[in-house]
């Protein structure tokens, strides 16, 4: 058999396959791109044997492929809920994170997925890497006018921008109009760094990083068919077993609220509980690095397991898991507890540099927030975001993170109003303060998730006639708290078994 014969029957077997996981009345997003084409033909079959469905397609050549089987489509704006996505890839690796947008589609594709309960991906062999990026250019759509530009910040991060012509040589056109930058990293060890570092280019339309949205691969090779499920990246310090019982314990809280004919609130922190802070850390502790000469901040990534948490909590669990205080003794000195560098010390330096607020916009979300909250909300509850950021400016680059990540509407209850003229009060003091606003405003608080155990404490306390659940989590790549309070903490991601 030819290469060519061997790896169309890859994609036909994976597409068969992926077939079987739709179901009457679903609505369906149909991805883009030769192996997703055999997947139209056989929904096309089961559509033309009686299987209603209605077909969300990412691409003007999907939706034509799709009349022609005779699949009935979604012409106008994409559904709220889309039950089964079937898409292709470029690469996939072991968390099932994908570079996506060989074709040009890759906006409609990720808005598509954004509003996705399972996402499946159909592949043929050659699609599955150890690392990301080292054979395949990551694509990035761009406006046109702004291409150049873009270019220029992508040559910055160390990738090599190519335009994308056609055949004829002249600009290859998105759906939408925009250009696409074919961009040649080295390799992506480190995809939702570059994911960070990328949304935050302006022109950048969409980038084919697809981080925390495939449900499962399924990849033909041979003459078997493979299925992968995403390896669940929880830190050490927590079992599969603690992460999935805190989760469903969360769950059936909100299913008895609910026939209670209440409103469950699920309270989520922000900092290192739904937010990664990964680059600002980094950039953070490199200031502190060269402001007080200690060389291995300047390069955290090569020389600490973890990165440091900036509580003054999990800032002490990581100095001293990395025996720092005995090498540099000033690093003792934790300084102001609250963070407001009135002190000057280390932590203070780093502290201040974290908190900028043009960095606050690049982090990410920790890895299944986007499944969990939908999950909250289907089964009635409300997610609530409170965090102790204290500055009005704070505000909308903290929302932009969730909206990036694909939360439409959150509910936000930030800083504001404690911080005015009563001096700066305590994280946990800010929280327990905003109770009863959150009470008044949104339901009954059957849950906190939070890094810090004193906000938990004071969360639950402001709400002692209510039985609360109080979660520690831990989220992984950066050290927490449990090594002074030396509570066990429940969560380490929000992924769960859907
Ligand atoms: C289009 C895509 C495709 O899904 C990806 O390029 C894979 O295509 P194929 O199945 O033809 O290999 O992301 O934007």
């Amino acid at each position: 058999m030819s290469n060519e014969n061997k790896y169309d029957r890859e994609k036909s077997l994976a597409a068969q396959e992926a077939v079987k996981y739709i179901e009457e009345g679903m609505v369906i997003g149909v991805g883009s791109g030769t192996t997703t084409a055999y997947f139209i033909k056989y929904l096309g079959e089961k559509v033309r044997n009686g299987l209603n469905v209605i077909a969300v397609p990412t691409s003007d050549k999907t939706a034509e492929l799709c009349k022609y089987e005779g699949i009935p489509l979604v012409t106008t704006s994409i559904p709220k809920q889309v039950d089964v996505t079937v898409d292709g890839a470029d690469q996939f690796d072991s968390k099932l994170s994908l570079i996506k947008g060989g074709g040009g589609d890759l906006l409609r594709e990720k808005i598509v997925a954004s509003a996705t309960k399972r996402e499946i991906i159909i592949v043929d062999s050659r699609k599955q890497v150890e690392v990301l990026g080292v054979t395949f250019a990551l694509p990035i759509e761009v406006i046109p006018f702004a291409w150049i530009k873009v270019a220029e910040e992508v040559k910055k991060i160390k990738g090599n921008p190519i335009l994308r012509l056609k055949s004829d040589n002249s600009y290859f056109i998105t759906d939408q109009g925009n250009y696409i930058l074919d961009c040649k990293f080295n390799s992506i060890p480190e995809p939702e760094e570059l994911a960070a570092k990328l949304s935050t280019i302006p022109g950048v339309v969409e980038h084919g990083l697809f981080i925390n949205i495939a449900s499962k691969v399924i990849m033909g090779k041979g003459e078997e068919v493979y299925d992968f499920q995403p390896e669940v990246s929880i830190s050490k310090v927590i079992t599969e077993r603690v992460q999935k019982d805190s989760i469903d314990e969360i769950f059936k809280k909100i299913d008895r609220v609910v026939k209670l004919g209440e409103k469950p609130v699920v309270e989520l922190d922000v900092d290192l509980t739904t937010y990664k802070p990964i680059s600002r850390t980094i950039k953070a502790l490199k200031i502190a690095g060269e402001t007080y000469k200690i060389p291995e901040f300047l390069e955290p990534q090569n020389k600490f397991d973890l990165l440091p948490g900036y509580t003054p909590e999990a800032w002490t669990s990581f100095l001293s898991r990395n025996k720092l205080p005995e090498k540099y003794p000033e690093l003792r000195w934790i300084g102001d507890k609250d963070g407001t560098g009135s002190n000057a010390s280390v932590y203070s330096a780093f502290h201040i540099a974290f908190w900028r607020t043009e960095w606050l916009a690049e982090d990410i979300l920790t890895e299944g927030l986007i499944s969990f909250i939908s999950e909250i909300e289907n089964r009635g509850g409300i997610p609530v975001f409170i965090s102790g950021r204290w500055k009005e400016e704070q505000f909308e680059p903290t929302k932009e993170v969730l909206i990036r990540g694909g939360i439409k509407n959150p509910i936000l209850v930030i800083g504001k109003p404690s911080h005015d003229g009563k001096g700066p009060l305590s994280d946990a003091e800010n929280k327990a303060m905003r109770q009863q606003e959150i009470r008044e405003k949104y339901g009954t608080p059957i849950a906190i998730i939070d890094d810090r155990l004193e906000n938990r404490v004071a969360v639950c306390k402001a709400n002692s006639d209510i039985d609360m659940l109080s979660v520690g989590i831990s989220i992984s790549g950066f050290t927490y708290d449990e090594e002074i309070t030396g509570i066990p903490i429940k969560l380490s991601t929000f992924q769960f078994e859907k």
